[in-house]
């Protein structure tokens, strides 16, 4: 069955093979993470099945915002539905919180941009040549009023 729950030091070692095999270079360093880890302003959220992490997202909670910085499902498990029921969650949790959800992708990353708009993300704007690569940022908005 799949479950979504918070991450525990458990799962801390899979979490971070993901990433670094989802994100390479651009991936959050260890200390990155131990460091969201504990500290209550960020919400670290695993996508399980049968107690196997498939995939993860991590957001930075403010007052009125939740913002996603990390989300990557393992290599062997994309296309099942794993990130998706992590971005379901995290819609859930800020409509009833009245919050709205926020994310910045790269121009070129079909998949995730699949992903954000097929959950009903708004483009609201785009950062030029944003990134080292020289690629755009398109920051995305879910429930903004
Ligand atoms: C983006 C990412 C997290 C999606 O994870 P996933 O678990 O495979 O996604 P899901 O299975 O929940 O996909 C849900 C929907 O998103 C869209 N989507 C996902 N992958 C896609 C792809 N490769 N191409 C097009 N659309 C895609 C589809 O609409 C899909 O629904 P469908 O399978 O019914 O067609 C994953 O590809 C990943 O880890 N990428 C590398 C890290 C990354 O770029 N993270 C996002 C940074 S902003």
């Amino acid at each position: 069955m799949v479950q979504i729950r918070k991450i525990n030091k458990c799962d801390f070692e899979k979490l971070l093979v993901i990433s670094f095999e989802q994100f390479k270079n651009e991936s959050w360093s260890k200390e990155q993470y131990s460091a969201a880890f504990c500290d209550d302003n960020y919400i670290l959220l695993g996508c399980y099945l049968e107690q196997d992490l498939k995939s993860f997202v991590v957001a930075n909670e403010s007052l009125d915002d939740v913002n996603i910085l990390m989300l990557a499902t393992s290599e062997n498990d994309k296309r099942e539905g794993y990130a998706k029921e992590l971005i379901q969650y995290l819609q859930n949790y800020v409509k009833k919180h009245n919050k709205t959800l926020s994310l910045e992708v790269k121009e070129n990353n079909l998949p995730a941009i699949g992903l954000y708009t097929k959950l009903d993300f708004k483009v609201v704007y785009m950062r030029k040549h944003y990134y080292k690569d020289g690629q755009n940022a398109i920051i995305m908005f879910y429930n903004q009023k």
